[in-house]
């Protein structure tokens, strides 16, 4: 932590009686303190979509990219996704899978549709100026297939910055199995201890050590997940009868600190507002005035 992120830390905790919901000079509003409140005591937040045309939208396109990968079938039925295990093979996965994901990271559309599914909640639980992830992400999960599986975690310990929250949207409805698993807060305590805990023992110990306390995220089509990478997550083997597909996208605050996923590599400034714009419009030319002088 270095000083500034200390002061601010400080600055807040001696501010923080005024940001009781009960209080009426609360400087958040209602909303606001309703949207963060899952985040902050159980580590993740459930709601549903903020723009249902655009998640329908993003599913038809994922919908036709996948009947173009399976040699031009047009297959209407809408539970394709969920049983594409019937259409092809564990070795065809990462191929189909790559496909879709250059799909939809090749329609500029796309991610601002999909920053509308959760724009409230973001704005609320990051701040109003982000930094979006270049490219979306997808996983695909069929029924009984090991190859793809992410064992117990926090993205901070692989070098992820702990300001960065994950938006997850399922494209069918996840549950049990067929969904992925948090270690709340309350249970965590410090994952960066954690971290230090796990030196001795390798992930799978790891899981079973505290599996009676993970929660399974149910999540359905139609609404989106957002929640906290510094808490210990993962998923197991699919035992459900259905193919898991999930979106996935990192959002941070543009002005707060990076780690591995860098500022132009990874993440782009997408909502940054004039009084920003202005700022560092004002100090690139001081630089620029600086240089010439
Ligand atoms: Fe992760």
């Amino acid at each position: 932590m270095n000083g500034d992120t200390q002061e601010i830390m400080n600055l807040y905790s001696l501010n923080k009686q005024s940001n009781d919901p009960s209080e009426q000079d609360s400087f958040y509003s209602v909303r606001e303190l309703a949207d963060a409140r899952q985040f902050i005591e159980e580590g993740y937040r459930i709601q549903t979509v903020e723009s249902p045309s655009d998640l329908e939208r993003i599913r038809k396109l994922v919908h036709e990219a996948a009947c173009q990968y399976l040699v031009n079938k047009d297959i209407k039925t809408d539970d394709l996704l969920d049983y594409i295990h019937q259409y092809v093979t564990p070795d065809q996965l990462n191929d189909l899978r790559l496909h879709i994901i250059n799909t939809l990271n090749g329609n500029r559309w796309v991610r601002p549709a999909y920053f509308r599914l959760a724009r409230h909640a973001l704005e609320s639980i990051v701040g109003n100026e982000l930094a979006m992830q270049l490219r979306l992400n997808l996983s695909i999960q069929m029924p009984e297939d090991d190859s793809s599986l992410l064992p117990i975690h926090a993205d901070t310990w692989s070098g992820d910055s702990p300001f960065e929250v994950v938006v997850w949207v399922p494209l069918v409805n996840c549950y049990a199995t067929k969904s992925m698993y948090l270690l709340p807060p309350t249970v965590c305590g410090d994952p960066a201890q954690m971290l230090t805990n796990t030196y001795a023992q390798d992930s799978e110990t790891l899981f079973h050590a505290v599996e009676k306390d993970l929660v399974w995220l149910n999540v359905k089509y139609g609404q989106v997940l957002v929640f906290n990478q510094n808490l210990p997550h993962g998923n197991r083997i699919n035992r459900e009868s259905e193919t898991r597909w999930t979106l996935n996208c990192r959002f941070k605050g543009v002005f707060t600190p990076y780690a591995d996923k860098r500022l132009g590599e990874f993440f782009e400034p997408i909502t940054l507002r004039p009084a920003s714009r202005q700022g560092l419009d004002y100090h690139l030319s001081e630089t620029r005035n600086h240089q010439a002088g």
